[in-house]
């Protein structure tokens, strides 16, 4: 796992973004594992950013989401549809058809989860994930206890997770308590994992996650499998880890050729 400490959530976004510029200018029909919530936010911002006065091109691009909320239709606005469609799909040039998202409304969810697999494999696998981290240290939506061997599949929102998403619901509404999400061991198959965490509230889940045991009640702790995972932190998230300075300090000694690899 490689640590990245920036001082800020906008310039750790920017890096992000800029590895994310260098895989698609490198691979043109690059596949991506997106990600929701507002940690990504900045990413697609400089990413719309790139494609509109850098010529960033996603023509060729394809995406897969990490997951959407059972029982919403693709048009409701708290729907993750809606989210990706708005903050970025909507504002760069990929086609429709190359953009992927689990159906909350589908009649038959194991059979979509099936086809979401076999969709990713058909696509040659996932370049890079995008991923950010729930306070409870999810990935994806797969909450404490999750298999680390697990695929696309439905599950059951803890209480903590449906009180820190209640932001994006109306005060009239009630969250949806299922979702369809990528397993941990389809985040796993990528090529490459890149997580964002900002904030201090992520700071407990960041440490368990980088400094603590593998195991499934910190689904993100999975990660420390992974040959290839970058983790890009703002200050406040990286506060509660033992070795930020050992982290720091590798970073600050990174050979530049290897900066966007
Ligand atoms: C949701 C999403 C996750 C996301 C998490 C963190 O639960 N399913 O993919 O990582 O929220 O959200 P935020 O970035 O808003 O803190």
């Amino acid at each position: 796992m490689e640590i990245i400490i920036q001082p800020d959530w906008e310039l750790a976004s920017r890096l992000a973004a800029q590895v994310l510029a260098h895989q698609i200018r490198r691979k043109p029909d690059s596949v991506l594992g997106l990600a929701t919530g507002s940690s990504p936010l900045g990413v697609y911002r400089e990413l719309i950013r790139m494609h509109r006065e850098e010529g960033l091109d996603f023509s060729q691009v394809r995406t897969f989401n990490l997951d959407e909320y059972i029982g919403l239709p693709p048009e409701h606005p708290s729907s993750y549809h809606c989210f990706m469609h708005e903050h970025l799909l909507d504002q760069v040039n990929l086609k429709p058809s190359n953009i992927h998202i689990p159906n909350g409304m589908t009649k038959d969810i194991s059979l979509l989860c099936r086809h979401y697999e076999e969709s990713i494999e058909r696509a040659g696998g996932l370049d890079i994930q995008l991923l950010g981290l729930g306070t409870n240290a999810h990935i994806g939506f797969n909450e404490p206890s999750s298999s680390l061997a697990s695929r696309t599949r439905i599950k059951t929102l803890s209480e903590r997770t449906l009180r820190d998403n209640a932001r994006f619901f109306s005060d009239s509404e009630e969250a949806p308590r299922h979702v369809i999400t990528m397993g941990i061991g389809t985040i796993l198959d990528s090529r490459r994992c890149l997580l964002l965490a900002f904030g201090s509230k992520k700071a407990g889940a960041v440490a368990k996650m980088v400094e603590g045991a593998v195991t499934a009640m910190v689904p993100a702790s999975a990660l420390q499998l992974h040959p290839r995972v970058q983790v890009i932190l703002d200050s406040p998230a990286a506060s509660l880890l033992e070795h930020r300075r050992y982290y720091q300090w590798v970073f600050d000694h990174k050979p530049d050729w290897q900066r966007l690899e």
